[in-house]
């Protein structure tokens, strides 16, 4: 994978930083983790299927393969849990916890059309969108995910594809990318919240954008009034690494701060049960959103704050 992604990165602007991107990548493939074995004996029982081509039919990420759907539910059930998705390989169903579709539709028809872009996904999970974006017509779409295991997880989906897209993702850290202004279009969904810097992460993404490239920030925030922002003291929504809820008016401004341009609010999404479900692909901790709400009020999480909320941005550098 990482040879194709060289030779694909050589045909573009990301050739400067190719070689920089491997020699990172191939060192966090290579730190101890005790689950490699049992991840690495999974993408050779995949190996041993038919491969078929990409397609997407919401809510799926189809592969058209002819599979045996007992010996691939098995090896891909070696590397729960599936948060992001949905997959369809054959006519074997990948319920991912998240049916990404409804984000992806949320977002698509009001962003620069991608082709023949150079495309960053920020914190790309197993590269269900990254996957999006590449068939969206981007010349090269980027994922970088520093959790290991959905490295594991985009290359078993990868094994099954005949002719892979120009999709790559890469188990690296925003931080770790060279300060290079070399990307036309870059999503951060769905990282904001985790950053204990907030101003860090937006001036990091701005430094990799082309002048009048793009970004599409997709966060949680809050809708109280006059409230600013929250500071979750532990969990939120039992997650342990949320820092900072901020109200749209907060997030505008610290856009503007960090002087992106033409900063446009797309839409405010409540999370729901249907885009956020417990199925059989996430392991035995099989707790999901519905787990993570008040029971007796669905407007506050389990913590008593205001229940998960997202927000969409689109501005330009
Ligand atoms: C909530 S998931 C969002 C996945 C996907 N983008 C989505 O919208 O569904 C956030 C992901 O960002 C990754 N992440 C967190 N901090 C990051 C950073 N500094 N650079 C790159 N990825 C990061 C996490 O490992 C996690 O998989």
């Amino acid at each position: 994978m990482l040879r194709d992604f060289s030779k694909c990165a050589q045909l573009t602007q990301l050739d400067l930083i190719c070689t920089q991107l491997i020699n990172l990548s191939t060192q966090a493939f290579n730190k101890n983790n005790g689950n490699k074995p049992k991840w690495e004996q999974a993408i050779e029982q995949i190996k041993t299927q038919n491969t078929g081509s990409l397609y997407f039919v919401t809510p799926y990420l189809n592969i058209g393969a002819h599979i045996n759907n007992l010996t691939l539910e098995k090896a891909l059930k070696q590397l729960m849990p599936w948060r992001k998705g949905p997959y369809q390989i054959g006519d074997l169903q990948l319920d991912s916890e998240w049916r990404g579709d409804m984000k992806w539709h949320r977002i698509i028809p009001h962003i620069k059309p991608l082709k023949d872009k150079v495309v960053l996904d920020v914190g790309s999970g197993n590269g269900y969108f990254t996957y999006l974006m590449s068939i969206s017509g981007a010349k090269i779409a980027l994922g970088i995910e520093p959790f290991l295991l959905f490295n594991y997880q985009f290359k078993a989906i990868r094994t099954l594809i005949n002719h892979p897209p120009n999709a790559f993702v890469l188990p690296l850290r925003l931080e770790e990318i060279p300060k290079k202004p070399l990307f036309d279009t870059v999503f951060s969904m769905g990282v904001l919240y985790h950053q204990k810097d907030h101003k860090l992460h937006l001036k990091q993404l701005r430094n990799v954008m082309k002048p009048g490239g793009e970004l599409i920030l997709e966060t949680l925030i809050i809708d109280l009034g006059k409230v600013e922002k929250i500071i979750p003291k532990e969990r939120y929504a039992r997650m342990r690494n949320v820092y900072c809820l901020p109200s749209v008016n907060t997030l505008h401004t610290w856009l503007e701060d960090e002087k992106f341009k033409n900063i446009k609010l797309l839409n405010i999404t409540k999370t729901t049960s249907k885009e956020q479900r417990t199925t059989h692909w996430i392991g035995n901790n099989t707790q999901s959103l519905k787990d993570f709400l008040d029971p007796s009020n669905s407007n506050l999480t389990i913590e008593g704050l205001p229940a998960p909320k997202r927000a969409v941005f689109i501005c330009q550098k």
